[in-house]
């Protein structure tokens, strides 16, 4: 409806960019710059839990990724009375884990989920941005992997001209608040 438009319109206005960060090149959206705000978290905090009881009412758990996707998944969690699961960079997570290695601009990298998740838990994959992708899909693999039924993936912010979708296995829906090029 147009209460949920022109909260995201106020949104989109107050997220900063940082040209060159943290390579020469890149547009950096940053949004801690919005967050810093009361009111905006307020906002934001509501959106987003507006969009997961009309998208995905039937969510049984917020599956985060480490570090900024953590902001999201507890607040949702704790609002909606879900789990909230960790995606974590390799060897932070206690315990059996599962570990899903994918290749970066330069090098690769190495996420983990822990064993414990329970086969055909519904859940929701949150992040603060989708660039290329390879996060998001890692998360993706890593909860099929668990048995887990991935319900689909929600960020804040979406960087169009990267394309990130065509790397997320088909049949996963991505949602996003904003999107830029
Ligand atoms: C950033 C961002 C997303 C990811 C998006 O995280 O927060 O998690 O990159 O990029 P992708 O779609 O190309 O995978 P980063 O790895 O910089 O770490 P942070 O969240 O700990 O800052
Ligand atoms: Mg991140």
């Amino acid at each position: 409806d147009s209460d949920y438009e022109n909260k995201l319109i106020e949104l989109k206005s107050k997220i900063k960019s940082f040209t060159d960060f943290p390579r020469k090149g890149i547009l950096f959206w940053d949004i801690f710059s919005a967050i810093s705000d009361g009111n905006t978290c307020r906002l934001l905090q509501n959106l987003l839990v507006q969009t997961v009881r009309v998208k995905y009412p039937e969510v049984e758990a917020v599956v985060g990724l480490e570090s900024r996707g953590f902001l999201f998944s507890f607040s949702l969690a704790a609002e909606m009375g879900i789990g909230c699961i960790p995606v974590r960079k390799k060897g932070k997570l206690p315990g059996e884990v599962l570990s899903y290695k994918y290749d970066l601009e330069y090098g690769s990298d190495i996420l983990e989920i822990q064993k414990s998740v329970r086969p055909g838990l519904k859940c929701l994959i949150v992040d603060d941005l989708i660039a290329t992708g390879g996060s998001i899909n890692a998360a993706v693999h890593l909860l099929h992997d668990s048995g887990a039924k991935v319900l689909g993936c929600l960020t804040v912010i979406e960087l169009k001209s990267l394309d990130g979708r065509k790397n997320i296995p088909h049949g996963v829906p991505v949602h996003s608040l904003i999107e830029y090029e």
